[in-house]
């Protein structure tokens, strides 16, 4: 039996969903490492250069794509042109191999959530308490498992009782509370064990001044490329999604308005991050404590700032959580759709099979990821140059692998096979202005993926 394709109602609510899959942990924790890691405001301002050029183009070929086709992922690009179905295929193993470990960490998030719930935040903070929970067999799969079956909720739901409803709910409610921990943040005021004094302001000034003191052409083309790399990630290109969310929204809906709100959105999550994040470890940790990086950011490092915060901390910690969480299940949801829209396409089944089906799946898999902190260990040396188990190398194919590839299959696509007219007339074919248009032209047949390539090549590890 085949179902009617859902869609969003409004204009709104798809803006909501699509930076609701946007916002997400690339947001909160890689943003704000990266911005200290790579000059601060130097960081910032190249990062929206790229979001408004970059970020803008992909995001709107894909956006079309999906709305012009009414398709999931899989089959959007072979009903454009025959022969192109591998793109497909490529844009819905992309979030299949990301959806296990993205549970895996989201079970890490609710886990951290119940420590602050429960007042356990000074224990949390303790040394080895992270990899001690990592190490257990049993407790990060049941923790997954309570990820998967959130997210399953939603889906089960629909696409607009579910996810659009959810994402209205859940984005306001993250800004607030990015928005008040970040005002917290500022106000801080530490005195170390050696009776120096730092402060948020302190810490927000090395955010935001451009530091470019002793850099050299080659560092700032890493500064690029980080900011490129990140941009990509956290605007969920490339992977299906955006591709899924544009063939729910209504063809009289305005494209390019939708597109730079949800630009926006998903920038400003990322910039506020650095507020809320960086001035709290700078004058808690110091410089020392900022460049600790990735999950030991937001599993170790914070809850030793919330412990040091005192009795505020553990309320700090609680609401700190919950908004992590709220990014994290908006965006495993949309991970999560994308597969299951392919599922139903490809299989003409139904959209509680395919839920079921995935589910299972991201079970199995994923319980595969937590695993690899304790009976499955091992570890191997990446192509970047960093070591890894199982969730790292998942991680590697999917974004530095596989992620540029289908971006630039789809620069070809839309650049040069079937011309970039066709994304323009599909997003003003309701009279809208497009005013980047040559902008989008020019983006899209040479620079992006050019700078594609150069990141597939960094991530192959050449020039390293
Ligand atoms: N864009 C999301 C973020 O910034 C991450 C994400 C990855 C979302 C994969 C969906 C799929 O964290």
């Amino acid at each position: 039996m085949e179902e009617k394709r859902n869609s969003f109602r409004g204009s709104l609510g798809f803006v909501l969903a699509a930076a609701s899959s946007a916002v997400g942990l690339g947001n909160i924790w890689r943003f704000p490492y990266l911005a200290a890691k790579d000059g601060g405001g130097l960081f910032l301002v190249v990062y929206i250069i790229l979001a408004v050029t970059f970020g803008f183009a992909l995001l709107t070929a894909e956006i079309a794509i999906g709305r012009k086709t009414k398709q999931s992922p899989l089959t959007a690009y072979s009903k454009l042109k025959k022969g192109w179905k591998p793109l497909g295929v490529i844009g819905c193993l992309v979030p299949a191999i990301i959806m296990p470990y993205y549970s895996a960490i989201g079970g890490w998030v609710i886990k951290y959530f119940t420590v602050y719930l429960t007042n356990q935040g000074s224990a949390a903070s303790q040394d080895g308490y992270f990899s001690s929970f990592l190490g257990n067999t049993v407790q990060p799969i049941v923790f997954m498992v309570l990820f998967l079956a959130a997210c399953a909720v939603i889906i089960l739901m629909g696409v607009n009782k579910g996810i659009e409803k959810s994402s209205k709910v859940l984005m306001p409610a993250l800004l607030l509370l990015v928005i008040a921990i970040s005002i917290f943040s500022l106000t801080i005021k530490f005195t170390a064990a050696d009776g120096s004094v730092r402060t948020g302001l302190q810490g927000l000034k090395i955010y935001l001044v451009p530091s470019v003191a002793g850099m050299s052409f080659s560092s700032f083309l890493g500064v690029i490329l980080d900011a490129s790399g990140q941009l990509f990630f956290s605007l969920s290109v490339a992977m299906g999604i955006m591709i899924a969310y544009g063939s729910y929204v209504s063809d009289d809906a305005n494209l390019v308005k939708s597109i730079n709100q949800i630009e926006i959105f998903d920038t400003l999550v990322a910039f506020l991050a650095g507020v809320m994040i960086i001035p709290a470890v700078y004058a808690f940790a110091g410089t020392e404590g900022m460049e600790a990086s990735g999950p030991s950011l937001m599993f170790i490092t914070l809850p030793k700032v919330f412990t040091d915060m005192g009795f505020v901390g553990n309320i700090i910690g609680l609401l700190f959580f919950a908004m992590v969480f709220f990014a994290a299940l908006t965006s495993g949801v949309s991970i999560y759709e994308a597969i299951v829209s392919s599922v139903m396409d490809q299989f003409n089944a139904s959209r509680k099979k395919s839920t079921v089906f995935v589910g299972l799946y991201a079970l199995i898999f994923g319980a595969a990821v937590c695993l690899g902190y304790n009976k499955l260990y091992f570890e191997v040396k990446l192509p970047t140059g960093s070591t890894g188990q199982i969730l790292d190398i998942l991680d590697y194919i999917s974004n530095n692998i596989l992620m540029p590839v289908g971006a630039i299959g789809t620069c070809i696509l839309v650049g040069w096979i079937l011309k970039p007219k066709t994304v323009i007339d599909e997003v003003t074919k309701n009279g809208e202005k497009f005013s980047r248009k040559y902008l989008f032209i020019a983006l899209i047949k040479f620079v992006v993926p050019a700078i594609l390539l150069i990141l597939l090549f960094k991530s192959l590890g050449f020039f390293s």
